[in-house]
Formats: structure tokens, sequence, C-alpha cells
């Protein structure tokens, strides 16, 4: 499974890079507003920091429009990753830019006939909201398991799962038992995926008894 983060602040997509585990980006309009930066210049320099996909959304809702924008930010570098919104509009737009060669991610999908119709158009990525279901009282795995084996009958269809609104660990762990392509994680729960309380405590013990010993692997000014 490939982890992308969500987020388009650069000290924490540097921090997240260099642990070797990053496929990719995810930003959206929210997350550009957090930055509090201008969106060309912040998703040039994520793109120059990670070299796999990095979504930069349109703003536009109108085909001739969302075409323009999404001609400038694909112009930013060869891994921008055009998100469009799934609407008619922008599946149509997705079905032209697809067509180019232009990678595009169509995100705000909340049913598995949107992902059909966003595979159908040529969608590099398909962005379900599992959070935001969850949040409204549905469940937002069983779309991941509906999405992933609609798409299983169908192997012309080259749609990749792109897990997104993930709230938590656990969200993770059941869109891979799906198998789902990826997940987009807030920086704070791939951080969390590191996690577990045996290992501190094992890791804790193992120091306490190594420090009896009085070794050093490396011994001291051998360096
Ligand atoms: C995905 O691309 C979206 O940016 C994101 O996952 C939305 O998550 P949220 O529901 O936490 O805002």
């Amino acid at each position: 499974m490939k982890f992308f983060v969500d987020t388009a602040d650069i000290a924490e997509i540097k921090a997240l890079a260099a642990t070797g585990l990053l496929d990719g980006v995810t930003t959206n309009p929210s997350l550009i507003a957090k930055s509090g930066r201008r969106i060309l210049e912040v998703i040039k320099e994520i793109c120059a920091v990670v070299p796999g996909p990095v979504s930069a959304e349109v703003a536009a809702t109108e085909y001739d429009q969302i075409m323009r924008e999404a001609d400038v930010l694909r112009r930013i570098a060869g891994n921008v990753a055009v998100k469009v919104p799934l609407t008619p509009d922008g599946l149509r737009a997705c079905r032209t830019l697809s067509g180019q060669g232009t990678m595009v991610n169509v995100t705000l999908c909340f049913s598995a006939a949107q992902a059909l119709l966003a595979a159908k158009a040529g969608a590099t990525f398909i962005s379900p909201f599992v959070g935001r279901l969850d949040d409204i009282g549905q469940d937002g795995m069983l779309l991941i398991a509906d999405i992933v084996q609609i798409y299983r009958n169908y192997p012309v269809l080259k749609t990749e799962v792109l897990v997104a609104s993930v709230r938590h660990p656990i969200h993770v762990i059941e869109a891979a038992k799906l198998g789902a392509h990826v997940a987009t994680l807030p920086p704070a729960v791939l951080r969390s995926l590191y996690n577990h309380p045996l290992t501190d405590k094992g890791l804790a013990t193992f120091l306490a008894d190594w420090a009896k010993t009085g070794q050093q692997i490396v011994e001291t000014g051998s360096t």
C-alpha cells in the first residue's frame, strides 16, 4: 500500500519524506488556506521534495475554467496530479486531462456509482472520503470494499483507490486488508502508525539491560 500525506505544510512533508516511507502528497483548498501560502509556490516546493504524485486541486467548477486551471497546475512539475471534483464537469475534464497524459485525482467521492464513473473517465486516482462518511453515521470502509470489488471485476479499469479523509490507524489497516492501493494520511496519523506501548516498554528494558553490560558497539574514539 502506498502512503501519501494529506497536508500542504512543507516542514511536515520534508520530515516525513526523510523517513523514506512517503510515496506522494495530497492537498486541497482547505489545506492550502491553512498553509497561508500561494498555491503555485507551495505545490512547486512540494514537488521538489517528493518525486511521487502531488495532488493540486482546481478551484473552478465549470469545464473550460477547470481546464485552464489544470493547465497552470500541471505545468508546475511532471509529478502534479490535477485534482478535480466528482461532478459532470469535473469528470469531463478528467477524461480530457487523462487523455493528454496528465495524472488526475477525482475527489469528493462518496458512492460506488461515483467511483465507477471516475474510473470510466480515466481517473488515475479516486478519492473516497471514509472519515466524512463515518462522521454522518455511514460506514466509510464499506465504500472502500465496494469500490475495490467493482474495480477488480473490470481489470480494464486502471484507477487506483486512494483512501482519503483518514482519521486513525484502524482506517489504514482496514483499507490495506481490502487491498486499497493508496491511503492519504494526516501527518499525525502517519506518525501514529509507528506507535505501540509494548515497543516502548521492550526498548526501555533492552536499553536498561544493555547499560548493565558496560559494553559499547562502537568504541569511543574509534571513528
Ligand atoms: C483528500 O485528498 C482530502 O484532502 C482529505 O483526505 C480530506 O480529509 P478531511 O475529511 O479530514 O478534510
